[in-house]
Parts: structure tokens; sequence; C-alpha cells
């Protein structure tokens, strides 16, 4: 039985100034770009309703400035929406004060950067126990961990480098490695792996289905390309405007797309050699 993990129901994000004043507007169909140009707000989301199951590879997917940013972005409430409500498990990720948004944010989930977004001026071993060190573990035993997950992602007798003296691919492992290292529920990827040339691209992805296949995490993956999806999804969703236009399985998608926005990434796709 899939057992929902993520519930997110009637999510609504508008930038600006008063976002509470314009919402009836939004949630009366005004356009995107009719509300901008009569009210100077952007919609970041609407109505925005899914679950993600346990160990499901969730892909959000859509072109610039569609969402998937404000969307991934909710769940650790790095952004707070205008109106709706996000679960996770049992928790309810609104209602959380700082102390247990900290707490949740430590331990129930992890985030992949697409600029990997390590330290400079620490060794790889360091980047990666990094997430431990905050937990207050002790040393021996953040390395000793560290060096698991170092070796997990293809990267063992790196641990001493720095990040400069690394490939792109390999600093990815690196954020890869160090969002492991926490042992979170949830992997957040924003674009982890657009910043990477195709060939080392196409590795980091077979590397998650492979972590993956052992791991069984939730992943919430975000991407521009249909080709990347359909690839690492278990289910897609994608993202127009700030709002959903299909959720699916990669063959669903791929058979009946829902509408011309969606039709036109999948010729892209066929099109592709
Ligand atoms: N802090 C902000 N203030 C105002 N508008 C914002 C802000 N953040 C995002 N937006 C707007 O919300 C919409 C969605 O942006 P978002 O960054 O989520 O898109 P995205 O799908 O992640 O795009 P990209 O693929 O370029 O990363 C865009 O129209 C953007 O201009
Ligand atoms: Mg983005």
């Amino acid at each position: 039985m899939p057992e929902p993990l993520i519930r997110i129901a009637n999510l609504y994000k508008i930038f600006g100034k008063t976002p509470e004043t314009v919402l009836p507007l939004v949630q009366n169909g005004q356009s995107k770009d009719t509300l901008l140009a009569e009210t100077g707000h952007t919609i970041g989301l609407r109505d925005i309703n899914l679950t993600v199951e346990k160990g499901e590879v969730f892909v959000v997917m859509g072109l610039s400035g569609s969402g998937k940013s404000t969307l991934i972005r909710h769940l650790n409430r790095l952004i707070e929406p205008t109106t709706g409500s996000i679960h996770v498990g049992e928790t309810d990720v609104l209602a959380l004060n700082q102390e247990s948004l900290e707490a949740f944010r430590r331990h129930k989930l992890s985030m992949v950067f697409q600029r990997f977004a390590l330290l400079p001026h620490r060794t790889v071993l360091e980047n990666v126990a990094f997430g431990l060190t905050i937990r207050e573990i002790a040393k021996d035993e953040r390395d000793t961990q560290a060096r698991v997950w170092i070796e997990r992602v293809g990267l063992a007798g790196y641990e001493d480098q720095f990040p400069a003296q690394l490939s792109g691919g390999q600093q990815q492992r690196v954020g890869l490695a160090r969002a492991l290292c926490t042992n979170p529920e949830i992997l957040l990827m924003d674009e982890a792996f657009s910043a990477l040339d195709p060939l080392i691209r196409s590795e980091m992805q077979q590397q998650l289905i492979g972590l993956q296949k052992d791991l069984q995490k939730t992943v919430l993956f975000i991407t521009h390309d249909l080709d990347e999806a359909l690839r690492i999804g278990d289910r897609i969703a994608i993202l127009k405007d700030g709002e959903i236009s299909q959720v699916g399985t990669p063959d669903e998608i791929l058979e009946n797309p829902a509408d011309d926005y969606v039709a036109a990434f999948v010729r892209d796709v066929r099109r592709a050699p």
C-alpha cells in the first residue's frame, strides 16, 4: 500500500506587498500576467495539491519561472505560503515554532543545491560531516559516518581535498554525500544536476537511481528537463505559471499529455537523438 509522506493542499504563494488582499483575485482565476500588470503581485504558486509517497522519487518539472523552487522551499519553510497546508507524516509543517522547525530541518530533510554550496575552506570529509557537526555528535563518530558516504558516492581517497580541487561532478557527489550523511527521511534536490555536463549529469542520475534502490528515501527532485524527469521519476508533476498541469508516471505523461504545454515537452524529448 502506498503511504503518503508529504501532503500539500490548497497551497498558494503570492509575492508582493499585500498578498492577502489579492488572494481572492488569484482564487478567482486572475492570470499571472494580468495580476502583475494590475497589482504588481506575482503568482508563485496557485492551488497546489499533491501527495508524495514514502520511498518515491517525485519530480517537479516546468519552465523557468513556473514555481519549482518556490514549491520545494515551502517544504522546509524557507518560504512561507500565502495560504494552504503542508504535512510531512504527522507533522503540520506550518504549525512548527522556530525551535521545532530547526529540529525538523536538521533531522527530517536535507537539501542538495544546484551550485553545490560546499564550504570552500573545509575538506571533503569536513563538508560531508558538517550536518552532524551541528548535531553535536562526537568527531570520531562523525568522521566514520562521513567516510561511509564518501565511499558510497565514489569519492574514497578524496577525503582531504578541498572543493576547488574537484570537478563539478565530484563536488556534487560531495553535496549528495553531505545530504545523505544526516540520514534524512526526505531529500530535496533543486536542479541538483543542471549545472553538470551531459555525460557527468547522466552518471549522477544513474548514481541517484542506484543509491535509491538501497536507501528508499523520499526524494523531491526539481528539474526543467523532461528527459531527466522521465529517467529518475516514479511520478512527475508538471508546473506551469505556478499551477500543476499534470501529475503522472513517466508512461502516463508520455502517452497522455494533459495539455499543449505538456505535449510540447513530450515532443522535445521524442525529437532528441
Ligand atoms: N522573492 C521573490 N519575490 C518576488 N517574486 C518571486 C520571488 N521568488 C520567486 N518569484 C517569482 O515566482 C515565480 C516562480 O519562481 P521560481 O523561482 O519558483 O521559478 P522556478 O521554476 O524555480 O524557475 P527556474 O527554473 O528559473 O529556477 C516567478 O515568476 C518569480 O519571478
Ligand atoms: Mg528554480
